[in-house]
């Protein structure tokens, strides 16, 4: 039985009464419209806890002024019926933002290395948001684990990042992203693009597998799997924000000239129409998208 809480004292009660019989609490943090990637997390959390908390918040705070929040999908009922179908003991979705950010809330978190390059860069206060939403989070729910996707492979280690900094005593996962069956990255943004340009967008999982397979042949300089994985991309595209090579960890770009000496991720941002993807590969760890 799946239950939908709303407030946060009642939230906190349930929790409390699982944690005294010595029960794990896993949360998948979620801005709702839950597709199958969002069921892999949950599936996910199931393994390593005992009690699942699915929350459903579409966080104002990360996004800017410009972005989609008016238009962000809110299909509450169904991802209720989503979590219900996973297991999940307890869906948390506030009924409104006061809940999370009540009158004369202003505390913001920073992580600035590792949000300074990449989607940082191209979305200035976002990381400040999702930090901020995700310790409030870890602070009203109070779980052993967290499961997060890959595809947002920089919010992965900002959250990681700031728990490590402020000493959060639980357990950070990232699992792999959730494509579809020609390696498109699911995301509930998808939704937004027109036939035209969701055939135009393939063009990601091309290019990045196409970087994948000049890493198995040999190659380890940043230039030529850069310039790999744009192509496909550039092909359809309307816009590109990036095509990047990082430090895995840090997030700091790697030099177009150098050789990739440790964990590197190539990572990229693209528009299709006013649709923004993201999307990337975890060199040498990561299979094609097209497999
Ligand atoms: O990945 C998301 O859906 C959001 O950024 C998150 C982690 C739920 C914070 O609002």
């Amino acid at each position: 039985m799946t239950e939908l809480i709303r407030e946060i004292d009642p939230l906190r009660a349930r929790l409390a009464l699982a944690r005294e019989r010595g029960l794990r609490v896993g949360v998948v943090p979620t801005m709702g419209a839950l597709h199958r990637g969002h069921l892999a997390l949950i599936a996910e959390a199931r393994r390593r806890a005992q009690v699942v908390v699915v929350t459903v918040f579409v966080n104002p705070t990360q996004f800017g002024p410009n972005e989609d929040f008016k238009k962000y999908p809110r299909t509450l009922e169904k991802d209720v019926e989503a979590c219900r179908a996973m297991g999940a003991e307890l869906v948390f979705a506030p009924e409104n933002e006061s809940v999370l950010y009540p009158p004369g809330d202003e505390t913001r978190l920073r992580v600035p290395e590792t949000t300074k390059h990449l989607e940082g860069a191209f979305r200035p206060t976002h990381f400040e948001g999702v930090a901020t939403i995700v310790l409030k989070l870890f602070n009203v729910v109070g779980p052993g684990v967290a499961v997060f996707g890959r595809k947002d492979y920089q919010q992965l280690q900002v959250v990681t990042r700031m728990a490590r900094d402020l000493f959060v005593p639980m357990e950070i996962v990232g699992i792999p992203t959730v494509r579809e069956d020609d390696g498109l990255a699911l995301s509930s943004r998808n939704a937004y693009l027109s036939p035209e340009d969701r055939q135009k967008a393939r063009g990601i999982p091309e290019g990045l597998s196409a970087a994948v397979a000049a890493w198995e042949a040999g190659e380890r300089h940043v230039q030529p799997l850069i310039a790999a994985a744009r192509l496909p991309i550039a092909a359809g595209a309307t816009s590109i924000d990036y095509v990047a090579c990082a430090d895995a960890v840090s997030m700091a770009p790697l030099d177009e000239l150098a050789r990739i000496e440790r964990k590197a991720v190539l990572a990229i941002a693209a528009r299709y129409g006013t649709t923004r993807l993201i999307d990337n590969v975890v060199l040498g760890e990561d299979p094609a998208p097209i497999g």
